[in-house]
């Protein structure tokens, strides 16, 4: 029985002397698309004009103090297909496979939106599921919820919600082909959603917060989640103090259909206990006091060195708006020996650290801890180093070129050690759980996906590579890295200049 949010990440350990291997059944491969039959359906308004915004611009965004700006059905559908849409398609086995703007664990993408529209002008109140495969909308419920999702989640924000989102995740579109360790992905991809909706948020300059913590029988029932095949990780309210003008004040009505049955993904799921038990397990949460809470955030490595300074940059380095980077979007491998310039590199941590203005009471630093491998970046020495995001600072944990042996740690996926560095996002989940209780894991696999899809963005954005790793051997990255013995690696994210750009 798991004990600790430890206990799963240990339990689902890759281990080098211990690697099985297993068959894919491709006859039962689990749909990647759900939709609802028999339902309602409402196409998304079409696109007719792309922000214009880089991605700098996004991170210096602060959230208004007046929530003015107000949600219609435009901006609603821009926000939607911003967030999550389909980019590329490509010919596979006898039909066609689907690329995403959001980076997907095994391209299995187990991650679905549901929208609760509160005050949307032209849009009836109620529950929606964001079809991706056809950009609409599907009405799930009608009515007024206001009370039953105010009592599910608590937001801190003093204003009316009007709009919430719920981002879910298929426990057997992963498990599918990772097993036990699927959970781990679930989280993180839908970290990788999540940060690109709240980037489409900012873009729309709106006033809004992501919140790990709720009730999570109460919204997996709202939302008519079948609960042993999916639930819900991460909420988003947005608010406005603009009332709609289409408040309908109709009682909450359930749809007739039984929607829990969409929730099945394939003819035959296997169901993982462990992951019915982590998840049982992470829904629990510690009231924790301020004090609590470690001033300097989560150490995961010792330092050894003098702290280097990043050289300021004077100008971003975009060479497109963010829209244009979030629609080509790829994971790209074919990295290349190659120096980045220091402010280039500045830059990069700078989006890692300026990310966080979601006015939550805990920041990511809590409970989430950033290191950098570094091999070519300009006027830094390669070696380990840890992020002091508070003074922007990198203190030096283990000196010389390390990419070759994580890139044999990351299961020899070899063109790793092309990379100019390897972005490592790690916790203390000993430490972390302790002050802030089980659900803490979700906060850090949740938020070390959000970073890596911004990684992915900023990389696009400069014509670099960005790769997402979930594939190590834990315990050689732990023993690797000289972490310490509550401290684990949670993701790594390759990046670097390439042979050719965008091949
Ligand atoms: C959490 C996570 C873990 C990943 N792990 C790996 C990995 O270990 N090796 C790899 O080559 N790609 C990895 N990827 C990249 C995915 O394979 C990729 O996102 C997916 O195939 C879809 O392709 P695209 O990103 O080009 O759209 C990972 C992506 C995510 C989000």
């Amino acid at each position: 029985m798991l004990l600790t949010a430890a206990n799963y990440q240990d339990l689902t350990s890759y281990d080098r002397n211990k690697m099985t291997g297993h068959s894919l059944d491709w006859s039962n491969k689990p749909i990647s698309f759900k939709t609802y039959q028999g339902l309602k359906n409402i196409k998304l308004l079409e696109e007719t004009e792309r922000p214009q915004q880089n991605l700098s611009d996004l991170f210096t965004y602060n959230q208004p103090e007046q929530a003015n700006n107000s949600v219609n059905l435009e901006n609603l559908s821009r926000i939607l297909r911003l967030s999550h849409c389909l980019t590329r398609k490509e010919k596979f086995g006898g039909g066609y496979f689907y690329f995403r703007n959001v980076a997907s664990a095994g391209a299995l993408y187990p991650f679905e939106t549901y929208v609760e529209a509160f005050q949307v002008e032209n849009l009836e109140q109620g529950l929606y599921h964001h079809s991706v495969a056809d950009q609409s909308i599907t009405q799930l419920r009608i009515g007024d919820c206001s009370e039953l999702v105010s009592s599910a989640i608590n937001f801190r924000s003093s204003d009316n919600p009007v709009v919430v989102f719920f981002l879910s995740a298929i426990f057997f579109r992963s498990s599918w082909k990772y097993r036990d360790r699927a959970f781990r992905y679930h989280l993180l991809d839908t970290g990788h959603l999540s940060e690109n909706l709240l980037l489409a948020l900012k873009c729309h300059e709106l006033k809004f917060e992501i919140s790990y913590d709720f009730n999570d029988e109460k919204v997996n029932e709202f939302i008519g989640i079948d609960t042993k095949r999916e639930a819900c990780l991460a909420t988003i309210g947005v608010f406005s103090t603009e009332a709609g003008p289409n408040i309908t004040d109709k009682a909450q009505e359930f749809s007739s259909v039984d929607l829990k049955q969409f929730s099945r993904c394939a003819a035959q799921e296997t169901r993982y206990a462990v992951i019915n038990e982590i998840l049982s397990l992470t829904s629990k949460k510690k009231e924790y006091q301020d004090e609590n809470l470690d001033k300097k955030g989560i150490q995961c490595a010792s330092s050894i060195g003098e702290a280097v300074k990043p050289i300021p940059f004077d100008n971003t380095p975009e060479l497109m708006t963010y829209s244009q980077a979030i629609l080509q979007r790829r994971s790209r491998r074919n990295f290349i020996r190659k120096p980045i310039s220091g402010a280039t590199f500045s830059w990069l941590l700078n989006l890692l650290r300026e990310g966080d203005k979601t006015g939550r009471r805990i920041k990511w630093q809590d409970f989430l801890s950033i290191g950098v491998l570094i091999a070519d970046v300009q006027g830094i020495d390669p070696g380990f180093y840890s992020f002091e995001s508070t003074n922007r600072e990198l203190r030096l944990v283990r000196p010389g070129f390390l990419m070759e042996e994580m890139a044999h740690i990351c299961l020899d996926q070899a063109w790793l050690s092309n990379c100019s560095s390897h972005f490592l996002f790690m916790s203390d989940l000993v430490a972390v759980e302790h002050r802030l209780g089980p659900r803490a894991y979700r906060y850090a696999m949740i938020e070390a996906g959000r970073m890596g899809q911004r990684l992915y963005l900023a990389a696009e954005s400069i014509k670099f590579g960005c790769c997402g790793i979930g594939a190590f051997y834990d315990q050689e990255a732990r023993q690797f890295l000289n972490l310490s013995p509550g401290a684990h690696l949670l993701y790594l994210v390759g990046l670097g200049p390439l042979t050719n750009a965008f091949v």
